[in-house]
């Protein structure tokens, strides 16, 4: 069985003071059955260890290990600050940073390399889905994102679809199942834990996590507050 991941997503928010919110859900959760993930800003990493029985993840590493890449941090800097995971391939990279499936790989690997789990992003945007084109554009993202290396302990899916990122749209539950058994399907290593992220917040979570093939969830909004992101802790220990 593949485990269970509670993730949060802190993008480009939070400072010094941030730090009171991580150390609540570390209280709230002492000994957590699932595993808690939080990916704050990187300049947060190395103070965010002393939080608690909390895992701590980068948003994005370079895919070098050093080097002249003027405001870049390598995977190997993450692991060094304090970090056990990496995303990869956030749709929010992919846009703003022009990141392609190839570019995802070699960061994926990147991580590896450094001893990072990467939680690889991969999602269809609005267009793709109303064009039917969901199940292909997830085959091409997972066949170019996904190191041939990847195995359960290195790798971890999120599956974010684009239009319900900070939307407040979320997919139909058939249709979250749909995408899953299809990325399950398609992985070798059928223990590598997929997330489903997109909007996920505490009136929804136990919804979500009764769907087939789902370990989890990626959270962005609801996981800057412990009073959000703990009841979906919550929901991922009683799923
Ligand atoms: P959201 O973000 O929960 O705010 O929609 C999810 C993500 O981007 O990982």
């Amino acid at each position: 069985m593949p485990r269970k991941i509670a993730a949060g997503n802190w993008k480009m928010n939070g400072t010094r003071a941030s730090l009171a919110e991580l150390s609540a859900i570390a209280t709230a959760h002492p000994a957590p059955s699932v595993e808690v993930l939080i990916c704050p800003p990187a300049t947060l990493l190395a103070r965010a260890t002393d939080a608690g029985a909390v895992a701590l993840g980068g948003q994005d590493c370079h895919a070098k290990t050093s080097g002249a890449h003027t405001g870049d941090v390598s995977a190997e800097m993450l692991a060094d600050a304090g970090a056990s995971y990496c995303l990869t391939g956030h749709s929010e990279r992919r846009t703003d940073h022009a990141e392609d499936d190839a570019t995802v790989a070699a960061k994926s690997q990147a991580a590896y390399d450094a001893g990072l789990t990467a939680v690889i992003c991969i999602g269809e945007t609005l267009a793709e889905r109303e064009a039917g084109t969901t199940l292909d554009i997830i085959t091409g993202q997972l066949n170019g994102s996904v190191p041939l290396t990847a195995t359960a302990t290195n790798t971890v899916i999120a599956y974010e679809p684009v239009w319900a990122i900070g939307t407040g749209l979320v997919p139909t539950t058939d249709q979250i199942a749909e995408v899953h058994a299809h990325i399950r399907t398609h992985l070798a290593d059928k223990d590598i834990p997929l997330l489903y992220g997109g909007s996920v917040k505490a009136s929804n979570a136990a919804e979500i996590f009764a769907v087939p093939n789902v370990d989890g969830a990626l959270v962005g909004g609801a996981s800057l507050k412990a009073e959000d992101f703990s009841p979906i802790i919550t929901a991922l220990e009683n799923a």
